[in-house]
């Protein structure tokens, strides 16, 4: 039996997740679906966004849907998605961006770098430490040449190695990494790269690079696709794995019905790839082009239609398609 774990989180998680749950169910009706609360919601009533048991929870999943959870800016309270990635050691963030002239695969380090956590305040300083271990770069860059090989074989390591030291340290494993796996790579520096990912995306297969500069180059780089309203992401280890869409809890539009399910229902896709179902994913992604096409889509992308009525076409895709693959 596939278990599948479903955080709604918190905000917008709680409009599309269900969305991409239902998609799942409609393709795989034998999978077993329990919710786990997470988030600022659940640290609000109960003074805990996470619990142990609900890491524990967590692992027990064949795979894990995730919505997105707020961080309200307190002081002592810290992202609760970063605490999963570093509990189950989901280093590779994957982020494909896929559109009309644009296919990128984006591997970000997703245990490290700016995000070890180590920080501290004095009176006039506050301080983050940036640690970049051989170890997390090495797994990150074996990662990224694995898929580059499954895709156009090129890797661009992109780094901030003219200033940073260990920016320097993690693109020489990378580098190093890529000729003992034979893939052709180009470094670069992030600040120029962003902008020419933006200009010309066609020079671009698998981008790898550290913690921040993949959160912050995928959020650009959706501007190619639509915005984030279209962007999925898988988050990988050795043990589990966790799918979410790239974007938050989107407060601004929470609860009013209008957020796009569409990067929840690909990341749902990619869900569905990784448990070994290629042919459901290439369904759904097949769904959310026609959905598209037909111009049934929500408000970020230009439409007039809901976060349900979008669902409900990319449903009514899936099942026309399986209907007429049935009947041939
Ligand atoms: P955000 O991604 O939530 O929103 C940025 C902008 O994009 C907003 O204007 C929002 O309305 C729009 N947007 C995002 N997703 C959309 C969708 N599906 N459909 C239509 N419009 C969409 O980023 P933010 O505003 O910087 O962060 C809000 C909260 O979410 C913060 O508390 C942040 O920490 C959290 N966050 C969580 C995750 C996660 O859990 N993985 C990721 C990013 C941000
Ligand atoms: C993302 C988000 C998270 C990150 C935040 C919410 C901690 O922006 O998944 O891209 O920075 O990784
Ligand atoms: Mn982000």
């Amino acid at each position: 039996m596939t278990s599948i774990a479903v955080v709604v989180g918190d905000g917008i998680g709680q409009e599309v997740i269900p969305v991409a749950q239902d998609v799942l169910s409609l393709l795989h009706p034998e999978y077993e679906f329990y919710p786990v609360e997470i988030g600022y919601g659940k640290w609000k009533k109960t003074g805990v966004a996470c619990t142990p048991d609900d890491i524990v929870l967590l692992r027990d999943a064949d795979a894990i849907i995730f919505g997105a959870v707020t961080t309200p800016p307190a002081a002592d309270y810290r992202s609760v998605v970063l605490e999963i990635r570093k509990e189950l050691d989901l280093y590779a963030n994957l982020r494909p961006i896929k559109g009309d002239g644009v296919d990128i695969m984006i591997v970000r380090e997703n245990t490290e770098g700016l995000y070890s956590g180590i920080e501290w305040q004095e009176d006039d300083r506050a301080s983050t430490l940036r640690v970049i271990t051989r170890k997390g770069s090495e797994r990150i860059a074996r990662a990224a040449c694995r898929i580059a090989r499954e895709r156009g074989n090129h890797l661009t390591i992109g780094n901030k190695a003219n200033v940073i030291k260990s920016d320097a340290f993690f693109r020489d494993i990378c580098i190093k990494t890529a000729e003992e796996e034979g893939v052709p790579y180009t470094t670069a520096f992030i600040d120029a790269l962003t902008l020419d990912v933006l200009m010309h995306p066609e020079r671009y297969d698998v981008i790898v690079t550290t913690n921040i500069f993949g959160d912050i180059l995928s959020d650009a780089a959706a501007y190619l696709v639509g915005g984030l309203g279209m962007l999925p992401s898988a988050n990988i280890g050795d043990s589990h794995a966790l799918f979410e869409p790239v974007h938050g809890s989107a407060p601004d539009i929470a609860g009013k019905g209008i957020a796009n399910p569409v990067a929840a229902i690909r990341s749902a896709a990619m869900l569905l790839s990784h448990l070994g179902d290629i042919p459901g994913a290439t369904l759904i992604e097949e769904a959310i082009r026609l959905t598209a096409e037909a111009g049934i889509t929500t408000p970020d992308t230009g439409g007039k239609a809901t976060t349900k009525e979008a669902g409900a076409a990319v449903i009514d895709a899936l099942l026309r398609i399986t209907e007429d693959s049935k009947h041939r």
